[in-house]
């Protein structure tokens, strides 16, 4: 099987890459290698037999036809995935995650790619103060990321209705792991915290969301690929619900860090209070988590423990504007 992976060198595409090969699939990753994508987190399959990477934009309809070509099917990681980001600057979650969707789209189709995979996440649904969402749910997304996002799946569901694509989505909850890019709480907290430098929590710190391991992410992506039916949307959902400031204070636990670390800083505009996700649809394909998050977070600290190798150098540069523009006037 020959499967077109974008974004195969952010966080979870590069955690998939792995899964794939190991699995005797053939892959071609797609990547931009924005500030997120990061070879080191794919160097060791480069030479792998059945790994070839593009240097190229989703949105690049020529390299993606060249790309394409061959392929049984295309799993779209590829997006701009952090919301506070989306709100210093949508421009570009429009331009890959809904433009760049619709170019992919349009290359499978052109194609004739057996499947269609949209990464997504749950939060295209928008906040739920009590019980979970469902796949039958309507999307209220709150974020430009989260609009972006919910673009995207739009597209997806129509292709499959107007031209008879394959395509399906899934819609992940909050992952977590190592190598994910130091902007997102849990790698931002513990690399701070190991530094010695403050943990800016928004608001009251009691904002929910429902943690999943990033291997298990890969699993129910996989198990959607392989028994999803066409045109239906999969929540992946880790069942582990826990306000930012547990996961603070757990982070400060396991650091060894001082608790006067802890900052409450203004909040996120637009901030979604929870996220929870009914996930009984993907366990009906066989999947379930398979990492508690007590062992789960306490490896993914000692990873990044051992890996200053890995965040150090991304910690500095465009990541340091970043920072300032971010959290300078907070
Ligand atoms: P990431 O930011 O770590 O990586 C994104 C990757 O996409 C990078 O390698 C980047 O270079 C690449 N990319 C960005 N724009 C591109 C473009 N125009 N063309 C080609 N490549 C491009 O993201 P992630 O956290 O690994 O998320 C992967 C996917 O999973 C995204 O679609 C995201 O929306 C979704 N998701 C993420 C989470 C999460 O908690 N991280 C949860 C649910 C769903
Ligand atoms: O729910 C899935 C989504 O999870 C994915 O689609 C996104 O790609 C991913 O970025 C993530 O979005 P969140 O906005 O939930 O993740 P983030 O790590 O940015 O924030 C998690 C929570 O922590 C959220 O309530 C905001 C809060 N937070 C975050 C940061 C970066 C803080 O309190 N302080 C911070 O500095």
């Amino acid at each position: 099987m020959k499967l077109l992976v974008t974004g195969g060198c952010g966080f979870i595409g590069s955690t998939f890459v792995h899964l794939a090969l190991g699995r005797g699939a053939s892959v071609v990753n797609l990547d931009k290698l924005t500030y997120a994508g990061n070879p080191a987190n794919v160097a060791d399959v480069a030479d792998h037999p059945g790994y070839r990477f593009v240097h190229a934009d989703i949105a690049d309809a020529e390299a993606v036809r060249e790309a394409i070509r061959g392929v049984d099917v295309v799993l779209n990681f590829a997006a701009e995935s952090h919301v506070d980001r989306s709100i210093l600057d949508p421009a570009d979650f429009i331009r890959t995650d809904v433009v760049g969707t619709a170019v992919l789209l349009a290359a499978a189709r052109e194609a004739g790619v057996g499947r269609f995979l949209q990464v997504s996440t749950d939060e295209v649904y928008g906040s739920i103060a009590e019980g979970a969402f469902r796949e039958s749910d309507p999307i209220e997304p709150s974020s430009p990321y989260s609009a972006s996002k919910a673009g995207g799946d739009l597209q997806v569901l129509a292709w499959h209705t107007t031209f008879g694509m394959d395509g399906v989505i899934t819609r992940g909850s909050n992952t977590y792991g190592p190598h994910q890019y130091p902007e997102k709480l849990i790698p931002l907290f513990i690399t701070n915290a190991l530094d010695g430098e403050a943990l800016p929590v928004y608001g009251d710190g009691l904002q929910i969301r429902d943690w999943l391991h990033v291997e298990d992410h890969c699993e129910g992506i996989w198990a959607v690929m392989e028994k999803g039916e066409a045109g239906q949307v999969y929540n992946v959902g880790g069942g582990h619900e826990e306000t930012n400031i547990e996961i603070t204070k757990r982070i400060l636990a396991l650091t060894g860090a001082d608790t006067s670390l802890v900052r409450h800083v203004t909040d996120r505009p637009g901030h979604d209070r929870r996220y929870a996700l009914d996930t009984t649809k993907v366990r009906a394909l066989g999947w379930e988590p398979r990492h508690s998050f007590d062992d789960g977070l306490a490896a993914t600290v000692e990873w990044y423990r051992e890996r200053r190798d890995w965040w150090e150098p991304i910690k500095s540069g465009e990541y340091r504007a970043y920072y300032e523009a971010q959290y300078g006037a907070r």
